[in-house]
């Protein structure tokens, strides 16, 4: 029985190990668009750091609300502990309603050198990052998107001031490490500034 036990155990936390893909590129790059396309068609689940702390902002009674809104509103990276904490919750529960769903894409994660640091330190052996997706969009292209987007979205972020923010700190944080992740040949890049279906396709 043991042996019985223990054989089940170690095959149900092999299942439960998440595959992990990051979704990075600049803000407009059309990471949300196209996730929401390959969870379509394939057996992902996309998770949004940045939807995640938003839900987690306006959550009644959230500790963290009033922090979460500071960093976004001035287009800085929210400290890691939350935004991990916030991922590792959402793919437990995702698990525990349908074990066959232990693939994510990450969008928007790891922004920087901390990120990464804490996602190695919390995640370290409980689950695989694949490689990363990168959307590879030139800035002007970026910015104008975002703008067409706050037009609709109600985003506080979509602003030409917090814009010009958060892209400077894609620029100097998550650039690196993206070329971080280049150098062990895990990064696959798209083209990210054609249209919706060229990407998708
Ligand atoms: C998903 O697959 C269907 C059937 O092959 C296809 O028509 C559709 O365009 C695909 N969706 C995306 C987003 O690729």
């Amino acid at each position: 029985l043991i042996f019985l036990v223990s054989s089940l155990l170690y095959r149900v936390s092999l299942m439960m190990k998440p595959q992990v893909v990051f979704v990075l590129g600049g803000p407009g790059a059309g990471k949300g668009t196209q996730c929401s396309k390959i969870v379509e068609n394939y057996s992902y689940t996309h998770l949004s750091a940045g939807d995640l702390l938003r839900a987690e902002r306006a959550r009644e009674g959230s500790e963290f609300g009033q922090l979460i809104a500071n960093y976004i509103k001035e287009g800085k990276i929210v400290p890691v502990e939350i935004t991990i904490n916030l991922l590792r919750k959402a793919m437990e529960e995702t698990m525990e309603k349908d074990a066959k769903k232990f693939r994510f894409l990450i969008d928007g994660f790891p922004r920087n050198e901390d990120n990464l640091q804490g996602w190695n330190t919390v995640m370290d052996g409980k689950a695989d990052v694949k490689f990363v997706l990168f959307f590879d969009c030139s800035n002007e292209v970026c910015i104008h998107r975002c703008l067409e987007r706050g037009k609709s979205s109600g985003r506080t972020d979509d602003n030409r001031e917090s814009l010009e923010k958060r892209i400077q700190t894609y620029l100097q944080s998550t650039r690196p490490i993206i070329e971080l992740y280049e150098k062990h040949g895990k990064v696959r890049t798209i083209d990210a500034s054609r249209s919706v279906d060229e990407v998708s396709k």
